[in-house]
């Protein structure tokens, strides 16, 4: 059984805040549309230290987890629902590695070695297995994808 249709899977994609202030977002929507996701949900949200730290709750021993925090606490992110066959491998593949300098070298067409600065303001998140998806959608969307479809952009304070 899966919620999303026959062979349709969903990830969670968010325009962090240096994707959003470098204007990055057209571009970004273009490559989505191109590579056949369709987006079902999307909203702005400005993310507190609290928001952020449940998010990345598994990375909260990592060295870098300070720094990751003040990153996505600096400015409004855009969080999206992405859906298509195969969507979390998909996503990731497009967004490239996570460093974005490495991204330009390695992965030249991929979103992060466009807008991706370095291996912490890399502009893009995607989620990296179809459970952190189903965990990171109900995280920003209370209610399934599925019930509201191609509805709401709403701007929520998280
Ligand atoms: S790990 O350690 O392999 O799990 O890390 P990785 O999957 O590459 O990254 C997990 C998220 O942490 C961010 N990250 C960093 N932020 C700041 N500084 C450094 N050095 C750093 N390294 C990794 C990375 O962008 C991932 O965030 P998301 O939003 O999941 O892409």
């Amino acid at each position: 059984f899966c919620v999303w249709g026959i062979g349709r899977e969903a990830t969670l994609a968010i325009i962090k805040p240096d994707g959003l202030l470098g204007n990055y977002t057209e571009t970004i929507k273009a490559t989505i549309a191109h590579s056949g996701f369709k987006i079902s949900r999307e909203k702005v949200v400005q993310l507190d230290e609290e928001g952020a730290a449940n998010f990345y709750a598994e990375h909260s021993t990592k060295k870098f987890f300070h720094g990751l925090i003040k990153y996505m606490t600096s400015g409004p992110v855009l969080v999206m629902v992405l859906e298509k066959e195969n969507a979390v491998s998909n996503w990731r593949s497009l967004i490239g590695p996570t460093d974005g300098r490495k991204a330009k070298i390695t992965h030249p067409d991929s979103i992060r070695a466009i807008c991706g600065a370095d291996v912490e303001k890399n502009c893009v998140h995607g989620s990296d297995s179809p459970q952190s998806a189903e965990r990171e959608i109900s995280f920003f969307f209370d209610t399934p994808s599925g019930s509201q479809r191609g509805g709401d952009d709403e701007h929520d304070e998280l």
